[in-house]
């Protein structure tokens, strides 16, 4: 047989946990996903044209699928800027750009669209990753303080390391890495962080024998830095996730943990390390709860596909189709842009996302926060005379899936066999 050759985060792993014992999950999932010689995110992010997300990549996010996203997002923006009072600066922050797709697309929408919020707006796009060379996205350390304006974040919250639980003769314990037998195995083992049993402890009662399930430590910190950021504004987080009660819900057995290579969808995160993306769904009711404890107030949540109806997506559709017969697009391109756009709002894909919203400050509380249109169902839109926005070529190959029926439907060899969208976000619910 030929002897395995491990790479030297493998190796590193393995002598930790000869040494220490097993490692938590978090610890690994940290390892896996970003260190910096053979983590996931830095391996990707060196490799020219191999950008985790995308056509390319291992998953689609909102941003690649089409630049609508942004515009609307550009919108909702502008509309917040209104009524904080139209500050000289309001400042967007993203977190977790990834590759700046979404801050190209807002900035160019607001230039060339609103023109009146475009002398006021900045927009900085922050990573722990950012691309290699010259690029738009800055490390997070370029991450301003006591701004007016608004955070962002597109899919940051499901890349953040988790522990893992499981129950065990009605008792919580803790899933943590081992290596035996010449492999990387779970060890279920006492709780090392109280913080983990006390998050599970209310559902535990309603939880049968052997659910398992994720709990992120991380979130508090990530509410720490938003609140570092803004003094006076809006945070808006785009992620898949529920609140506690629905995600530890008796029969989500199986927790949310899930992996992502070349499009296709893996439950074991001990295989591929380093080569494949983890991702766990997103407690929103510790979202609300870190951000309240630094004085943030909810302004509301909705699906992305209500949050961007409400904002005016249906226009930009409308828009679309009308191309053909202007002879400003040939009907396959419409058909393209259509496909993109139709995605965004897909109730089995992105559209059941979920958009939360916080505020915080003089400005933006009160009245003036609940007045927001994309959490507002039947009000006036925001999209009004503007166009939609069109699909770059780059991003058109995408679209071409997505025309195609399957966006995992991919030509490349398939490792295992392709998830439907409905597969991707259902969790058997
Ligand atoms: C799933 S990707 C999403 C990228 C992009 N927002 C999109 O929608 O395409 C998650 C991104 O979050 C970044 N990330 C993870 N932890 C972070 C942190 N603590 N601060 C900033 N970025 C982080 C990763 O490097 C990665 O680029």
């Amino acid at each position: 047989m030929t002897p395995l050759i491990r790479s030297s985060l493998e190796q590193r792993l393995i002598e930790h946990i000869d040494r220490y014992g097993p490692v938590t999950f978090e610890a690994f999932m940290e390892a896996a996903l970003y260190d910096e010689e053979h983590g996931y995110y830095p391996t990707r992010r060196r490799q020219p044209g191999a950008a985790p997300v995308g056509t390319e990549g291992d998953y689609f996010t909102s941003p690649v699928t089409h630049p609508a996203f942004g515009a609307l997002l550009a919108l909702q923006l502008r509309e917040m800027w209104q009524l904080t009072g139209k500050p000289t600066e309001f400042v967007a922050v993203e977190m977790g750009s990834g590759d700046g797709v979404l801050k190209s697309d807002v900035t160019e929408y607001v230039e060339a669209e609103l023109v009146d919020f475009a002398k006021s707006f900045r927009y900085i796009a922050t990573d722990l990753v950012p691309p290699e060379g010259p690029s738009a996205v800055e490390r997070v350390s370029a991450m301003p303080a006591g701004i007016t304006g608004c955070v962002i974040s597109n899919e940051l919250l499901d890349a953040l390391p988790v522990n893992r639980f499981i129950v065990q003769a009605g008792m919580i314990k803790e899933i943590f890495v081992g290596f035996e037998n010449d492999r990387f195995v779970e060890v279920v083992g006492d709780v090392a962080n109280p913080e983990v049993e006390a998050m599970v402890q209310p559902f535990l009662r309603s939880l049968p024998e052997s659910y398992r399930g994720e709990v992120n430590l991380r979130l508090g910190y990530w509410a720490d830095s938003v609140s570092a950021v803004i003094d006076d504004g809006y945070v808006i987080t785009i992620d898949y996730g529920y609140d506690r009660p629905d995600l530890y819900a008796p029969t989500r057995v199986d927790g949310s943990l899930r992996c992502y290579y070349q499009h296709t969808l893996g439950q074991n995160p001990l295989r591929r390390i380093g080569k494949q993306d983890i991702t766990a769904h997103v407690d929103f009711t510790t979202v609300d709860h870190t951000l309240m404890v630094n004085r943030f107030g909810r302004v509301g949540k909705a699906t992305q596909s209500k949050f961007l109806t409400n904002i005016g997506i249906e226009d930009f559709l409308s828009d679309v189709r009308r191309l053909p017969s202007s002879r400003k697009l040939t009907r396959i391109e419409a058909e393209e842009e259509m496909a993109g756009i139709g995605a965004l709002i897909d109730p089995n894909g992105l559209g059941r996302f979920r958009v939360a919203v916080h505020s915080r400050g003089a400005q933006a509380n009160g009245e003036a926060a609940s007045s927001l249109t994309g959490l507002t169902d039947g009000g006036p839109p925001l999209t009004g005379g503007h166009p939609a926005p069109r699909l770059e070529s780059a991003r058109a190959s995408h679209a071409r899936l997505l025309r195609a029926g399957n966006p995992f439907s991919q030509t490349r060899k398939q490792v295992e066999p392709t998830p439907t969208w409905e597969q991707l976000f259902n969790d058997g619910q």
